[in-house]
């Protein structure tokens, strides 16, 4: 088979097959791209299931950008509570605000323009290209990268840039959305890192394919920098409080409580208030 015939099959299997493997999401159903942008800053590190709900419950609030960037920082991170990493809404939060003002609420459809925002990389931007503007992007997450290295470069793993302009050209003309959805829910069901499903539409395209080993060495959470910042968050989230009263509930040193509230601080994502007790809020 030549190359040329692998990539036509290989497009009309995952056709095909997403014929009846669909997975209906809330943020496939909209072109609206301050949604579409605001289901993939969730998605960038939480399961689709946890962020079904979630999803709805932030539109609900932020029901658009001007909405949004009209509110505090702290309100956002009330609603985005449950799905951690914080900085994300704060992200998301100051691309909201940088649209309103250089763009006057008119959402970017450029990729320069989208990658010029806070946490919107290379795969966040060609998802909103894709999705909200209809462009023939691939959105490539590390599901949708493992599937085209299995099938297309077992030999070489390839680069980034090697990937994208590959997969761009893999996508037929106007089925940019489509393409995308199919990849994103063979990846996340059946042509998985970890046993790999019989099902597997690609199954003999790919041949035998071992467990994905390459995973990230996990650090521990619990107790990680991460894990208290979230819980900080989360306090303050109940109501201001001092350094010492945050230090003493989570039973954290003063040098380590220091380091975390630092972080944060510089960060913005909590302001250290003016008052005699030098209560610490939301912003
Ligand atoms: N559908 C649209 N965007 C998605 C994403 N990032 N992950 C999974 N499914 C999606």
């Amino acid at each position: 088979m030549t190359k040329e015939e692998k990539q036509k099959q290989f497009t009309q299997i995952l056709f095909r097959w997403h014929k009846t493997h669909y997975r209906p999401m809330a943020w496939r159903n909209t072109h609206d791209p301050y949604r579409i942008l605001v289901s993939e800053i969730m998605l960038q590190q939480t399961q689709v299931e946890r962020v079904r709900e979630k999803y709805a419950e932030f539109l609900k609030k932020f029901p658009n950008i001007r909405t949004l960037a009209a509110s505090p920082l702290g309100d956002v991170l009330r609603a985005w509570s449950g799905l951690g990493y914080n900085r994300r809404a704060k992200y998301l939060h100051e691309a909201a605000k940088r649209i309103m003002l250089y763009h006057k609420g008119k959402f970017p459809d450029d990729i320069d323009e989208l990658l010029a925002l806070p946490s919107v990389g290379i795969s966040t931007a060609a998802a909103v290209s894709a999705f909200a503007f209809d462009r023939d992007l691939p959105m490539i997450d590390t599901n949708v990268r493992r599937i085209l290295v299995r099938v297309f470069f077992k030999d070489a793993i390839p680069t980034d840039k090697v990937l994208y302009a590959f997969a761009q050209l893999m996508i037929p003309k106007g089925k940019g959305r489509a393409w995308n959805y199919a990849m994103l829910d063979l990846g996340a069901t059946l042509c998985t890192a970890r046993n790999h499903s019989k099902e597997c539409p690609m199954d003999e395209l790919h041949g035998f394919v071992e467990d994905f080993v390459y995973k990230k060495p996990q650090k521990k959470f619990l107790h990680s920098d991460r894990f208290y910042r979230g819980r900080i968050v989360a306090q303050l989230i109940v109501g201001p409080s001092t350094k010492r009263n945050l230090g003493k509930s989570l039973g954290l040193s003063a040098p380590r409580i220091d380091a975390l509230l630092g972080g944060l601080f510089r960060e913005k994502l909590i302001i250290q208030g003016k008052d005699r007790e030098q209560l610490i809020h939301l912003p």
